[in-house]
This record gives structure tokens, sequence and C-alpha cells, in this order.
């Protein structure tokens, strides 16, 4: 994940592009649930500056973490992310970190 001050440039670079797209679609931004609380805490707090707020948030992508329940060995060594069940309890999680730590910005996920 890119330190706060590449993120803060990433995200100035975007919403200062979108602006000047005549009627464009809401910014939002898709997030892992792979992300530490510290790095939610990072992606909060730039994405809830004046020049780098986005329209909301989409929770989550795949995760690459492989949780002990997964019971199946052909499933624990795919190499690629994981969604649906073994997602849910984290990506849940990510949605009230999220929430509380922008004060309510707009989530899109389940
Ligand atoms: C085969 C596959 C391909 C995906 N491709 C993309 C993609 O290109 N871009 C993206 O943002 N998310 C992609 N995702 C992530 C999904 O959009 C979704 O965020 C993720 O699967 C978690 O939701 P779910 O548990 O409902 O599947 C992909 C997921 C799967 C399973």
């Amino acid at each position: 994940m890119p330190n706060k001050k590449e993120l803060y440039d990433l995200f100035v670079s975007v919403v200062q592009a979108a602006k000047r797209v005549p009627n464009r679609p809401a910014l939002l931004v898709k997030l892992a649930s792979d992300l530490s609380y510290e790095e939610r805490k990072d992606v909060a707090d730039v994405i809830m500056k004046k020049e780098c707020k986005v329209d909301g948030l989409i929770i989550s992508n795949t995760t690459v973490f492989k949780p002990d329940s997964l019971s199946c060995e052909k499933e624990a060594l795919v190499t690629g992310g994981l969604s649906g069940k073994p997602l849910k309890t984290m990506s849940t999680q990510m949605v009230a970190d999220m929430y509380q730590l922008t004060n309510g910005m707009p989530i899109i996920g389940k």
C-alpha cells in the first residue's frame, strides 16, 4: 500500500482531474479489506480532505488472506484473491471501520 503522502498525491490528482469532467459520474474508491487499521486510517484521513474528497467507497475487493477455515486444500492453495463467504467477516468489519473513520461517507458494500 502507498504511504500517506503518496496516497495524498494520488487522490489530489484524481479528484482534481475528475472536477474537470463535465457531468461526471460519482467518483468511488474500491478498497481491499486486507488493509491494516493504520492503513484504513490513512485512507480515511486523506479522502476526507477537501481537495481529495471522493463521493464514496466500495467495500470490498477480494482478499489475499487465507483464513484457517478454508477446509478445501485446493482453495487454500489458490494464488488469487478470495471472494464470497471467506471474505464476509473481513469486509463487514471494513465497512464498519471506514464508516466510522470517515464520519459516515457513503459506502457501497454488502
Ligand atoms: C474472478 C474475479 C474477478 C474480479 N475482477 C475484478 C476487477 O477486475 N476489478 C475489481 O475492482 N474487482 C474485481 N473483482 C472483485 C469483485 O468485484 C468483488 O469486489 C469481490 O469479489 C468481493 O465481492 P464478492 O464477495 O461479492 O465476490 C473480481 C472478483 C473475482 C472473483
